[in-house]
């Protein structure tokens, strides 16, 4: 199959853009690097079956019935990430959300493309109940601190959903909890990456109030096979939760990182952010019944993310070092 991934040259996309290649599929990349980076598709670029475009999908395709991007699947996941980048890339957000997904539908429309979105656990916002179900409405703050991410994500579901119902577009839509593994960014402030690269490089861990906080962390491997099973089985209009059920407190989440980075750094308590959820929980039935599960337990995805992390050094890059590091620590797990 033809497959085209935008936001491919980011975490999750990288690591799907593997799968579909070694499934034998011919995949296109378009992504902007906004907060992707062009090193994670290098290692694709001699395949002859790997195509990366440099674009950014806010502005319009010069004609949606490009040969190029004449596919049979869209994965559409691209959309700038991270706590840090809410107030400096919030536009960014809203508009890639808003205006890019309506370019990628237009073209999924022309070419009666299957097509999936990842929105995100954030839809939900600081939820009032726990698991979270898919059919549950969500507790967001149009104007708050998180909106141009929560209100972006929601923005596009029902931008797709109205494309389901007026053009009978074949569209699904995956809520992602948080998801962690090699290849994320060296300035990712999500909360896995930043309390490795604080433990691996000796630092204070810096825990958020009193490190209450619940999160459940999905190792890659598993959801990118649970993306790939949603694309294939799942129903047209609906919304599928992904993300791993055991739930943890970040301080439980720290004292594990501590142990298997086998380092001696401290805990270093800070304000805790308004903004910050208490809790996020996925109910998984829907999904289930599609037949995944997620298999990875944290300490063994925590283990592969630190051997090959640490193998190409990109936990320690130095850019994320000195003062850049400390004003990322102000940031709340995302
Ligand atoms: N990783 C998680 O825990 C998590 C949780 C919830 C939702 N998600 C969603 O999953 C998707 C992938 O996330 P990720 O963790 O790989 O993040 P990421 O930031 O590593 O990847 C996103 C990619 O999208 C690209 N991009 C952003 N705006 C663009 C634009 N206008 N045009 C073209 N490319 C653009 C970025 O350069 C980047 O490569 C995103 O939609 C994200 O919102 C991820």
């Amino acid at each position: 199959m033809r497959i085209l991934v935008t936001g491919g040259a980011g975490f999750i996309g990288t690591n799907l853009v593997r799968s579909l290649l070694e499934q034998g599929h011919e995949v296109i990349v378009l992504d902007n690097l906004i907060t992707g980076h062009v090193k994670n598709v290098l290692p694709f670029i001699a395949n002859p079956r790997f195509t990366f475009i440099e674009k950014d999908i806010i502005n319009p395709f010069v004609s949606a019935k490009n040969e190029i991007l004449t596919v049979d699947q869209i994965y559409h996941l691209a959309c700038p990430t991270g706590v840090n980048n809410l107030g400096s890339l919030a536009e960014e957000m809203l508009l890639t959300c808003a205006i890019g997904t309506k370019n990628v539908l237009e073209l999924a429309k022309v070419h009666k493309t299957r097509f999936l979105f990842t929105s995100s656990s954030e839809v939900y916002g600081d939820p009032e109940v726990s698991p979270q179900k898919e059919e549950y409405t969500g507790n967001v703050d149009p104007t708050g601190f998180r909106s141009p991410y929560e209100e972006g994500k929601r923005f596009a579901e029902s931008l797709i959903i109205s494309y389901v119902r007026k053009y009978n577009l074949d569209a699904t839509i995956v809520r992602v909890f948080n998801t962690y593994g090699p290849q994320m960014s060296p300035k990712d402030t999500r909360v896995i990456p930043r309390l490795l690269r604080l433990a691996l490089t000796k630092k204070p861990l810096t825990i958020h109030g009193k490190g209450l906080q619940r999160r459940t962390f999905c190792y890659v491997d598993d959801f990118v096979k649970g993306l790939i099973l949603v694309m294939g089985k799942g129903k047209k209009g609906q919304v599928y939760n992904l993300g791993s059920e055991s739930e943890f407190s970040i301080i439980e989440l720290a004292q594990i990182i501590l142990e298997m980075t086998k380092t001696k750094s401290t805990f270093k308590f800070t304000k805790r952010p308004a903004h910050d959820h208490q809790m996020r929980l996925p109910a998984l039935e829907k999904i289930k019944k599609l037949g995944w599960r997620p298999k990875t337990s944290l300490k063994e995805g925590l283990k592969k993310t630190i051997n090959l992390q640490t193998e190409s050094a990109s936990l320690v890059h130095k850019d994320s070092m000195g003062k850049k590091e400390e004003k990322w620590q102000q940031y709340p797990a995302f």
